[in-house]
């Protein structure tokens, strides 16, 4: 039986000290956390409750509806589930029981190549979409295998995540945080490492050591000749990275600065947005992930060019405090939460969500 969500949770953000005492500091310290000194990871939310929104009354909302095609797939709403690794440090049943709760509200599941099962055990119990998140690994070659993997399991996209070869995660470090016996990366099970070379003292760390196998564009080249999924990556926060990520095939982008995880100092992802959305002019679709907690948030990023987002930390807190129930519960009051947003901003449709629903003080002068 899964347990009963506390009744005191309404919100997402209701979740997370639930979710906190459930998991334990060491867990905590690893979802939470950012890096450095998380000011990304705070401004993804922060820049969200900046902007406003324009109320409209009286709209004929008769058969209103949130339901949208991406890469041929009919998705029921625009909430997707972010590829986050290691389920299984929150919930015995990992995966499976995100991809179980996922499924209860069709929610698309971006499964991570860290996922602490194996991706075609989490496959079998899907009942939506699933796309599969790909880390270049050092060995080209498992990296390659691992896609054919994905493949053979019914996967129907590949996303690539392209932002984060190094981190500096500050806070985990202060808490010592480790993986708990059991806890693993099972699909990167057998992958060959790079041989050991010890880095001199002299020598850079970061140059000599942690990049030396590090992914470049020649990768998605080589990734978009290997498959004919449709190709995302994951990680685009400027005009010329979307830009140069079309060229190399992209099928789509997710605006991401990782939930604030690697480079520090980035913009919130809806700030970054527009710009992006102008550079791409629709020629491929974005989607956004990054402080999304709220039904509103997601309106604020389809109003700005998203066609979808993608929720990252809420759902860890719904399956770390009520396993698939939890996850579902957490889908849910987003989605709902959207529904009333659009509901009240008079749009009965995802494509009537227009930069128009965001509140200007020029506009608002007289
Ligand atoms: C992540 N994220 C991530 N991304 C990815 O491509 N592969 C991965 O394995 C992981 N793992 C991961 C673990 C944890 C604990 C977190 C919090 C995040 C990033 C994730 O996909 C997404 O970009 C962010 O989580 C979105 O921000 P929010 O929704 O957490 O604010």
């Amino acid at each position: 039986m899964s347990p009963a969500i506390p009744p005191d949770i309404v919100s997402l953000a209701d979740y997370e000290p639930h979710a906190r005492r459930r998991m334990g500091e060491n867990a905590w310290s690893y979802i939470a956390g950012g890096a450095a000194d998380e000011r990304t990871l705070a401004e993804n939310q922060a820049a969200f409750a900046r902007l406003r929104l324009n109320g409209r009354v009286l709209a004929d909302l008769a058969g209103a509806h949130t339901r949208l095609e991406l890469f041929g797939q009919r998705l029921d709403h625009p909430i997707l589930v972010a590829p986050t690794a290691f389920h299984r440090l929150l919930h015995p049943d990992g995966e499976v029981a995100t991809v179980v709760g996922a499924g209860a509200l069709r929610a698309a599941m971006v499964v991570s190549a860290q996922a602490s099962l194996p991706l075609e055990a989490i496959a079998a119990r899907a009942a939506a979409p699933l796309w599969f998140q790909l880390y270049v690994q050092p060995d080209r070659n498992f990296t390659h295998a691992l896609v054919r993997r994905a493949e053979a399991a019914g996967y129907a996209a590949l996303v690539v995540t392209v932002d984060a070869p190094v981190s500096l995660r500050n806070r985990e470090q202060r808490s010592g945080f480790r993986l708990p016996p059991g806890v693993e990366a099972v699909n990167l099970r057998g992958a060959p490492q790079p041989a050991a070379q010890p880095v001199a003292q002299h020598e850079s760390e970061v140059f000599a050591g942690l990049l030396r196998a590090a992914a470049t564009w020649a990768d998605i080249d080589a990734l978009r000749r290997l498959t004919p999924l449709p190709l995302l990556l994951k990680g685009i926060m400027t005009p010329a990275d979307a830009l140069r990520g079309i060229e190399a095939g992209a099928d789509g982008l997710i605006v991401s600065n990782h939930g604030g995880r690697v480079l520090d100092g980035q913009p919130a992802t809806i700030e970054a947005l527009p710009a992006i959305a102008r550079a791409v002019g629709g020629r491929v679709p974005l989607l956004l992930d990054g402080g999304i907690r709220r039904g509103t948030d997601v309106l604020k990023a389809l109003a700005l060019g998203a066609r979808a987002v993608l929720a990252g930390r809420p759902v860890l807190h719904g399956l770390a405090v009520g396993g698939a129930t939890g996850v579902a519960h957490v889908l849910k009051l987003l989605r709902t939460e959207l529904e009333i947003a659009m509901a009240q901003t008079g749009c009965a449709t995802l494509g009537a969500i227009s930069p128009g629903v965001l509140w200007r003080p020029e506009a608002a002068a007289w």
